[in-house]
């Protein structure tokens, strides 16, 4: 728990929905515009130094949460707050001035990098656009990033595409950290990598997160990696975050029905029988058309009348511990 330090990020009752073309036929008979809600009342604090998990199917909105806190994306409704700032709705010079204060490592951060460009000069113009050090530190700043990252200046003059997965995501951490950044999400950041590099990325990512004290937003599929790595974790089911709270707790006590299942659901061990995704019945339904009441509860083995027709809150259920779920499985 890193509730005794300070608050980093506090979002509160995020939306970003997307409208769906309509066709001619709708727009003549005046039909409502529908809307993908793809995050839906998400509320949620970030303490510094923190590495928290983000995990759900495919499609929950994991990616789009990422991107609207990031300002990539602009809020349907709802507040970000970074060290107390709202965020929310910066437009031109104030959100440029906010860009390097979060940045993002890639699942494929080959689409990021320049292939025109060598290392030593991405990162060498990433320092100097954004003024972190003076001209003559950058040389040895780019030398320490490319050491931190687990690479050398033997490299720097190379180009991206020279390089294996394993090696660019280096170049991508590089990237990332080279602006001190306050906060980042890593978005699936090793589910592009060989199996046997996985583990290399990931253990330089937890390292660096200690060692740097980062606050760090961790997207993956994969439940093994976010339980060893993460200091809390949050479940989102179709856009909206159903628990929150202490990683061994989530995995030990899931309290939520759908987090229960997912953690059941996790890939075993045995790296030779490794599941992309996580197995659980029935398909989520479609985030345009969501169901009244709890939204797993077409889903859920132990739905009510109450989670047929009342949206759950989310609410404490024990210290730290937080659940949107009208009947929370507390063992
Ligand atoms: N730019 C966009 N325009 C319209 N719909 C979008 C856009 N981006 C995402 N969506 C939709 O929003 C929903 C959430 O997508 P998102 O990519 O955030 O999910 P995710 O949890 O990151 O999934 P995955 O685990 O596969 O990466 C999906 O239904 C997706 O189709
Ligand atoms: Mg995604």
């Amino acid at each position: 728990m890193r509730e005794d330090r300070p608050l980093l990020l506090e979002v509160e009752h995020l939306c970003k929905w997307f409208p769906q073309k309509q066709s001619i036929v709708e727009m003549l008979q005046k039909k409502e515009i529908r809307q993908l809600k793809a995050v839906n009342d998400v509320s949620f604090q970030l303490y510094k130094g923190e590495n928290l998990g983000l995990v759900g199917e495919s499609g929950c909105g994991k990616s789009t949460l990422a991107r609207t806190i990031l300002r990539l994306y602009e809020p349907t409704s709802g507040t970000v707050r970074l060290n107390g700032q709202d965020i929310s709705h910066l437009r031109g010079e104030a959100l440029r001035r906010l860009r390097p204060q979060m940045q993002m490592i890639f699942q494929d951060p080959y689409s990021s990098l320049n292939p025109r460009m060598s290392v030593y000069d991405t990162i060498a113009e990433m320092l100097k656009v954004h003024k972190v050090v003076s001209d003559h530190e950058i040389p040895a700043r780019v030398e320490q990033l490319l050491m931190m990252s687990g690479l050398s200046m033997d490299i720097a003059q190379r180009f991206p595409g020279e390089f294996s997965g394993g090696q660019r995501q280096r170049i991508g951490i590089a990237r990332a950290l080279s602006l001190n950044p306050a906060f980042i999400v890593a978005d699936e950041p090793v589910s592009a990598l060989d199996v046997s590099i996985q583990a290399q990325i990931i253990n330089l990512l937890a390292q660096l997160q200690r060692e740097l004290d980062l606050t760090v937003l961790f997207i993956s599929h994969d439940l093994r990696v976010v339980r060893h790595i993460t200091h809390r974790v949050m479940v989102m089911y179709l856009g909206s975050n159903v628990e929150v709270g202490p990683t061994e707790e989530i995995f030990a006590r899931p309290a939520h029905p759908y987090t229960q299942v997912l953690t059941k659901a996790a890939p075993k061990l045995d790296p030779l029988n490794r599941q992309r995704d996580y197995a659980i019945e029935g398909e989520p339904p479609s985030p345009i058309n969501t169901p009244p009441g709890c939204k797993f509860h077409p889903r859920c083995p132990f739905c009510t009348d109450t989670c047929r027709t009342q949206v759950p809150e989310l609410r404490e259920i024990s210290p730290g511990h937080l659940c949107a779920c009208h009947k929370p499985l507390i063992v």
